[in-house]
């Protein structure tokens, strides 16, 4: 049958209903070059036109970097790349962008070739080995337009101010290979290493104040080319040059289409030597260069022959200097109480668990192109048809370009610690190379707004982007948090807000100041905690192998019912969701008794909050403030959904009903005395917020608050909305967030129309609420005489100010998040219907005889014991899965499986959650059945 089945299924596949074109077709705000870190981010910005050739890039602070291009064909010299005002400029002839790549197709005033320019910097959301690689492609190619051979050289260079913005820093150089000659590579770095350490310049403002320019003291910048590839030796001759002046470089390719392949021995030198007399005058700038000699390319010529590979990276080691305690020494601490003592320890790169030197990793990048290509096309195409699934075109192109960025933010290390290497959560990431885990953690930058490390309210508004496409990389944000907070160097309550300032020194705040978010931070911690463990079922309720099977043909009779969310394989075979899920529950039975902490800490303050700010301090600090009371009141039902999990019943029930005592309490106080909206903080009728935290009530299915309350939200934000939506908040109309606006427009109803839409009829189910803010934020992105792509805008114009290029755009994701939890708890209550309507197992447990029941828990343990520590997608005929439920059902899912490793299954939870609606008969506690 199965087997019939099997064979049938390629004819019933219904190819997708319509693709969509899977880039965006308008020139964003800022375009993406080179993307990949903290200390790596190079854009196109600008007012207006973003020309390749006619402006330089710049670092995403805006700082000028030199990254500069000549074409030369049969002669004849032009600037594809960068301002080089001495030769004339290509023009740009066609401009593409997808999530992780963008391409300009660049063409000389003769108009006889085209050099098309490729910058990926890949998206592997899934694969963060992958994506700790810090390096970005940039691929050369070159046709010939008019079917004439012509004689084609392209040249590009690199300069100093990709280690620092200080012209005076000294830097060397050094010409490498790669071990197999497969390509060379140009290193330079600051002469004066400073590891940890970012540079600070007077504050534009004045008052002798200082600030960080975001740039790192430390480390090498590395401009590569591949020299062979595995098709063997290419004909293309690359020539280049380390160290010499920047016109004299540029001149000696002009004139004769190759350099010298030599290091200028005069080092160290001055990023920039300036004249004395006369500023702007540039005497001396050492660049690096590589150019690539195609000889003749006629329409003929195959595409490796007339192409070329760079790379170009920045690379540390160790990244992230981290605090811990050391148990070995106590002293006192500021509330005097007994501490153990300090001791940071040095977080190195993800990738050097596997690849050992730099110059292996950068082998292993050239030589992994194909698949970093690959891997990023389709998460691009499957991030388009979702999206377009969800909302439309203009929603997918918003989520694409917001994407690149989040990556930026983020560092992913290579976990030696005692804890990393025998903690019992198992946060792991496989490596590509050897198959193998390798303990991690992932490290984040606060960019822009602030630079410090692991900034809780940072990380929660790009949870949508995490739901969507990393489920596994949230445990792996979270846990650097977990573990300073329980150090007992730091005192849990308040919570912290981040784990240092300034990133890379994650050494925390031993101090006991604490920054004055502590109801925002709590519930976030919460909210994501539990996002964590929902975002797949750890495991898989079983249905009988028929049943699955019928599933399965079913969907494809229907065609095109494809899950919304980036689904990948890592591992071993794992599914990275339920990896995710698996490292999220780990975590909460770990740090229980901390969630517990900060729900209590809630459960004090959140009703009526103290002076407090929320996440976007430019309002200042107000007491009574909503918007935090409704993420407070959240985060104790998160914690009550947490605590119904692991089977803490008491801690459930009681945080259960604080937060629905607060809910009827907060309704009666935040309601306006007119009741047309929420106010902004209770008792003062002129104010309002935009309710974003509404977002979390939708994303996690919890309903705590009615209807009635949604409803009223949705018909009064159009009565404050400017051009670019509403803004956030009553007290400064001028200001609006993106990130919010696209998660307020996720709370608006109805629900994402799920597989409904398609391309050509993007949103007919979309309520105009839900339009108004959305619409604003696609607006805003295609709002390109912005010069910069900030999460911080002003609603009347749609002006961005300030924020530039934060990782919280990920929070445009809010639809995807969604509708990829509501769709998980669509499947985990079908699966519930099935697994119930399967009555035989049900019946020999319900009347069979305790023999039997034994018999079964045997069976089950074995397997179980076979298949320990693996989530590993099962076969369609596994054994029979029906039975744990029952098993656990039987003996109380308590402490039978607490023996083993592996987190507590999903059949234990449903059994105990069976028994209490037998207790207590409240189906609200029943979040199976709950609507
Ligand atoms: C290019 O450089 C020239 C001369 O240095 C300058 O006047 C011009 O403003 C620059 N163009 C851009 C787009 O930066
Ligand atoms: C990190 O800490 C070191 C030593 O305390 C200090 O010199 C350095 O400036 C810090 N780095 C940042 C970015 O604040
Ligand atoms: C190396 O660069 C320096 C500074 O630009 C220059 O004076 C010198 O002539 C160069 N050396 C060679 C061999 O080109
Ligand atoms: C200063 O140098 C710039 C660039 O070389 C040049 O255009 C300008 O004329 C010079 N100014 C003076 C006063 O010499
Ligand atoms: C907060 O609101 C409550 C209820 O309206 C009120 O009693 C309390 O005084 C307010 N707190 C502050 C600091 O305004
Ligand atoms: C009431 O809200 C308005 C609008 O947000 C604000 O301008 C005003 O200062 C608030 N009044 C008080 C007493 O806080």
């Amino acid at each position: 049958m199965l087997l019939l089945l099997s064979l049938l299924a390629p004819l019933l596949v219904v190819p997708w209903v319509k693709a969509a074109t899977n880039e965006a077709d308008y020139t964003p705000i800022v375009v993406p070059l080179a993307v990949r870190g903290p200390y790596l981010g190079a854009y196109l910005t600008g007012r207006k036109e973003k020309d390749l050739t006619r402006m330089d890039p710049h670092f995403w602070t805006t700082e000028s970097l030199g990254w500069q291009g000549l074409l030369r064909v049969d002669g004849v010299t032009c600037n594809w790349m960068g301002n080089l005002t001495e030769w004339t400029p290509c023009e740009t002839t066609e401009l593409h962008h997808t999530t992780a790549e963008t391409t300009f197709v660049l063409t000389p005033p003769t108009s006889t070739v085209s050099l098309t320019a490729s910058f990926l910097s890949p998206v592997t959301p899934a694969d963060l080995f992958r994506q700790s690689l810090p390096f970005s492609y940039l691929s050369l190619s070159v046709s010939s337009l008019d079917g004439q051979p012509h004689q084609v050289e392209v040249y590009s260079e690199i300069n100093g101010l990709w280690l620092a913005d200080e012209e005076h820093e000294e830097m060397e150089w050094e010409s490498i290979e790669g071990d197999e000659s497969d390509w060379v590579g140009l290193e330079l770095r600051l002469k004066n290493q400073r590891p940890f350490e970012e540079a600070y310049k007077d504050a534009p403002w004045g008052g002798g104040e200082v600030i960080s320019t975001d740039r790192i003291l430390h480390g090498e910048v590395f401009y590569a080319a591949q020299t062979s590839s595995s098709a063997g030796l290419s004909p293309v001759r690359t020539t280049w040059s380390a160290g010499s002046d920047a016109m004299a470089t540029r001149r000696k390719f002009a004139s004769s289409g190759v350099l010298s392949s030599r290091s200028n021995t005069t080092s160290p030198r001055p990023i920039r030597t300036r004249s004395d007399t006369n500023t702007s005058r540039v005497l001396d700038e050492p660049v690096f260069a590589l150019a690539h000699s195609f000889g003749s390319i006629s329409p003929s010529t195959p595409l490796a022959e007339r192409s070329a590979l760079l790379a170009i990276g920045h690379v540390r080691d160790p990244l992230v200097k981290y605090m811990t305690s050391d148990l070995s020494t106590t002293s006192r601490g500021p509330d005097d109480q007994p501490r153990p003592g300090e001791r940071t320890i040095f977080l190195r790169p993800l990738w050097a668990s596997t690849l050992p030197s730099t110059s292996q990793a950068l082998s292993f990048f050239f030589s992994d192109y194909p698949t970093q290509k690959k891997l990023s096309d389709e998460f691009n195409n499957k991030l388009y048809r979702d999206a377009v699934k969800v909302d439309g075109k203009e929603y997918a192109d918003v989520v694409s370009i917001s994407t690149r960025q989040v990556f930026m933010a983020m560092e992913a290390v290579w976990d030696e610690s005692e804890e990393g290497v025998r903690g019992e959560a198992g946060l792991e990431v496989y490596s590509p190379v050897t198959g193998k885990p390798i303990p991690a953690m992932v490290m984040l930058k606060e960019i822009s707004s602030n630079g410090n490390v692991q900034t809780i309210d940072v990380i929660a508004p790009f949870l949508p982007f995490l739901l969507y496409s990393s489920p596994t990389l949230l445990p792996l944000l979270l846990e650097p948090i977990y573990r300073y907070s329980t150090s007992k160097l730091y005192l849990p309550i308040p919570p912290t807000h981040d784990l240092g300032d300034h990133y890379p020194n994650a050494t925390g705040h031993n101090d006991f100041l604490y920054a004055n978010l502590p109801i925002e931070e709590a519930a976030n911690m919460l909210l994501m905690a539990l996002s964590g463990m929902k975002v797949a079922e750890p495991e898989v309720v079983e249905v009988a192998a028929h049943v699955r099977a019928k599933h399965w043909v079913m969907e494809k009779v229907r065609g095109g019912k494809e899950r919304v969310g980036w689904d990948a394989v890592v591992g071993e075979g794992r599914d990275h969701r339920r990896e995710g899920a698996r490292m999220a529950w780990a975590q909460a039975r770990k740090r229980y008794a901390l969630f517990k902490a900060w729900a209590q800490y809630l459960e004090d303050e959140c009703l009526y909050p103290g002076d407090q700010r929320t996440t976007d301090d430019f309002f200042g600090s107000a007491a009574n403030q909503t918007s935090l009371v409704v993420k407070g009141i959240l985060g104790l039902r998160a914690f009550s959904e947490i605590a119904g999990e692991l089977g803490e019943e008491a801690d459930r029930d009681h945080f259960f009903d604080v937060a629905e005592a607060y809910r009827g309490k907060f309704v009666d106080l935040a309601i306006s005395t007119d009741r047309t909206h929420l106010l902004g903080t209770y008792g003062n009728q002129t104010s309002w917020v935009t309710h974003y935290n509404l977002y979390f009530d939708k994303l996690l299915g919890l309903s705590v608050f009615p209807p009635s309350v949604y409803e009223m939200q949705e018909a009064f934000y159009p009565t404050v909305a400017q051009p670019y939506g509403p803004a956030l908040d009553s007290r400064f109309l001028n200001r609006a967030k993106t990130d919010w606006l696209a998660w307020a427009g996720a709370t608006c109803s109805p629900s994402p129309p799920a597989l409904s839409s398609s391309a050509s009829d993007p949103n007919p189910h979309s309520s105009s609420c839900r339009r108004l803010f959305l619409d604003a934020l696609s607006k805003f992105l295609r709002k390109d005489d912005n010069a910069v792509f900030g999460d911080s805008i002003t609603p009347d114009e749609g002006w961005s100010v300030g924020f530039l290029s934060r990782p919280v755009a990920g929070g445009h994701y809010a639809l995807l998040g969604r509708e990829v939890m509501e769709q998980v708890q669509r499947e985990r209550e079908e699966r519930h219907r099935e697994a119930e309507k399967s009555g035989l197992f049900t019946l020999l447990f319900i009347f069979g005889g305790v023999l039997q029941g034994l018999v079964c828990i045997k069976v089950v343990m074995e397997w179980r014991q076979r298949r320990r520590g693996g989530y590993v997608e099962l076969p369609l005929s596994g054994p029979g899965r029906g039975r744990g439920r029952r098993r656990s059902a039987m003996d109380g899912g308590v402490g039978v499986w607490g023996v083993e490793d592996s987190p507590r299954s999903v059949f234990e939870l449903e059994g105990r959650d069976r028994e209490s609606e037998a207790d207590s008969g409240e189906s609200g506690r029943d979040r199976w059945k709950r609507r």
